[in-house]
């Protein structure tokens, strides 16, 4: 319960004590805490939340969290924040969008909200649910400190059960953005560095014993008639789970282990998932007093020699990359936000979208299943991280659990990327081989990869973690960072991969209109030249069963300074007003109409 906050006698100890931090960064909250979601009644709290930011950590140090909501005039000592009234913002936000001022802040800021409950049940768990927090995230509940967030871009629920009283109750989220180096990603990005809790939060109860996971997939076994469930009940000592799938008629029993865990096999051969035929399957499981729900898609996919084959059919991935950046929302995902950028990706020829560098929101996979769209997934061990750092492995590790947990039930992700453009070291092999097995660990139905760079010394095709992992992506830019096009011919040549490859970056700048030079560098036409040119070349590499050229739309960045950037990276195929198409736009889609009507005659000929 809140104690009063007595100011004086904390004061000094608030000026002295460097190791402020050190009671409040416990990772607490992490991917054994989720709880899975589908079809869960939850009490929104989204809306107005009292804010302020504060770079020094004063609210640590003063124990901010720990004052009473006094009326103002009855207070006996000085408030440098009052949690309880002032400024406030919407969340889910970015601060960077609300306010000039808040721009570039990086440091913590204090969001706080009541939560107004009635009749605690006693008889159930309360829980809140952040769907993200960049970066780091204290949570504090009538002024006790409840437990902590690392990860910018995945799901945390934090349970309240027993803490709660009935009336008014007060959370307190301490958010930090700050760059360090022992985060994921580290100091340095390509994108911009938003704060705050900019995705949905939520109140929502549940039986004593809930249903905290539940994964179900086609088993990978190329029969296409078998279905495997697995359950995690948190609470029950023994019994069992019903998975229920109506049209294919499953009433499927799931017994339950001494740890309420239980895997079940299913015959069934449902109608299969794919880009042309995305058919979803209603689910429900119920285990005592708790049952969720779910929409799901069964497909294979699986690599064998180069190919990749999606339900025994080989592939080619037309594909584009994807920020999450909007020139208004930041880094906040609307669901119009979502549907155009997939509509987007439909005008140019898609099938696949590289979702980089970290998580996007959950509604992108939803939407990509309900639409028929192959998604790469990613987690942002991004350029240099601090690969020999245990702390570094277990919060990369949890981001990269958060995510399986989250989509691993999405028919449209059909790949887990474990990086991008990691430096080729001994210690940034076993982070990252580390990774690409707990994906096959937690998830044996999708493919792992990541995002590696040409062996320029050798001029080939070479990274050591290709072994440990089942696509290849491929970062290169000839014509933008590697000005001698003709080593993109001869690394096609020097290579022979014994895996697929997807061209997972390339691409240009591009500055549409009079901000940008008529050529060169930076211009449109420039930028077009470089697909047509990238286009020739890659399409005589048979090893390439895909690409994702960077990037749809122009996106925001602190580090693109120049006269043409103004703090955007413009290697978009779109402008930031997600509407210019640029005539790299155009470029792209022939060459994805010629595939996929090339596709389509092998299937008939097949
Ligand atoms: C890199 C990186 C991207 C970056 C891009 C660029 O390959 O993966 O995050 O934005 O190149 O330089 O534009």
């Amino acid at each position: 319960m809140l104690e009063r906050s007595h100011l004086a006698d904390n004061a000094l100890q608030a000026l002295h004590d460097e190791d402020y931090d050190v009671p409040f960064n416990t990772q607490s909250l992490n991917h054994d805490g989720l709880v899975f979601m589908g079809g869960r009644s939850v009490t929104g709290l989204d809306g107005d939340w009292t804010f302020c930011v504060d770079l020094l950590d004063t609210g640590l140090r003063q124990k901010w969290f720990a004052m009473l909501p006094e009326a103002p005039e009855d207070r006996a000592e000085p408030w440098d924040y009052d949690p309880y009234m002032g400024e406030t913002v919407p969340v889910p936000s970015n601060w960077a969008m609300l306010k000039e001022k808040w721009y570039f802040f990086e440091g913590s800021a204090w969001y706080t909200r009541p939560l107004d409950l009635d009749d605690v049940d006693e008889t159930k768990r309360q829980f809140l649910r952040f769907g993200a927090a960049a970066y780091d995230c204290k949570i504090f509940l009538n002024g006790e400190f409840i437990g902590n967030h690392y990860g910018a871009s995945t799901p945390f629920c934090v349970e309240l059960t027993g803490k709660l009283k009935n009336g008014r109750n007060w959370i307190m989220a301490c958010v930090n953005n700050t760059r360090t180096r022992d985060r994921v990603p580290m100091r340095n990005t390509d994108w911009f560095n938003y704060g705050g809790l900019y995705r949905e939060a939520s109140y929502f109860e549940t039986p004593k014993s809930l249903i905290r996971d539940f994964f179900l997939y086609l088993v990978p076994d190329g029969t296409y008639s078998s279905l495997r469930a697995e359950v995690t009940v948190d609470g029950a000592r023994s019994g069992s789970a019903i998975v229920s799938i109506p049209e294919l008629g499953v009433d499927a029993e799931i017994v339950l282990d001494t740890e309420g865990r239980g895997t079940a096999d299913i015959s069934a051969r449902p109608d299969l998932w794919s880009p042309e035929t995305p058919v979803l399957y209603d689910v429900s499981v119920s285990c005592g007093e708790d049952g969720i729900t779910d929409r799901v898609g069964f497909r294979q996919i699986e690599r064998r020699g180069t190919e990749i084959l999606l339900n025994g059919v080989p592939l080619f991935l037309r594909g584009i990359s994807v920020h999450e950046d909007d020139a208004v929302l930041g880094k906040v995902t609307s669901e119009a936000d979502l549907r155009r950028r997939f509509e987007h990706a439909s005008e140019l020829g898609c099938n696949y979208l590289r979702l980089a560098h970290y998580p996007h929101h959950e509604r992108a996979a939803e939407i990509a299943d309900e639409l028929g769209f192959l998604l790469w997934e990613e987690i942002p061990v991004y350029w240099a991280i601090d690969f020999e750092n245990p702390a570094t492995y277990r919060d990369a590790d949890n981001q990269l659990k958060e995510l399986i947990k989250r989509d691993r039930n999405r028919a449209s992700v059909i790949i887990w990327s474990v990086g991008n453009e990691n430096p080729d070291t001994d210690a940034r092999l076993t982070f990252m081989k580390g990774l690409a097995e707990t994906c096959k660990a937690l998830d044996p139905s999708r493919l792992t990869s990541a995002a590696c760079l040409v062996n320029h010394a050798q001029n080939r095709i070479e990274d050591r973690l290709a072994a440990h992992i089942d696509i290849i992506g491929l970062n290169e830019y000839f014509g933008w960072y590697e000005e001698n096009f003709e080593d993109l011919a001869a690394i096609g040549e020097n290579s022979n991969p014994d895996r697929p490859v997807v061209i997972s970056e390339t691409g240009a700048d591009g500055v549409i209109g009079e901000k940008g030079p008529e050529r060169g560098l930076f211009s449109e036409a420039y930028m077009a030249e470089v697909y047509v040119r990238q286009i020739a070349t890659l399409r005589a590499l048979g090893y390439i069963k895909g690409m994702s050229p960077w990037i749809l739309y122009d996106f925001r960045v602190e580090r693109r300074q120049n006269i043409f950037q103004n703090g955007y990276n413009h290697k978009g195929l779109i402008a930031a007003d997600k509407k210019t198409k640029k005539k790299a736009f155009h470029i792209l889609a022939d060459y994805y109409r010629e595939i996929a009507a090339r596709d389509v005659e092998a299937r008939k000929a097949s």
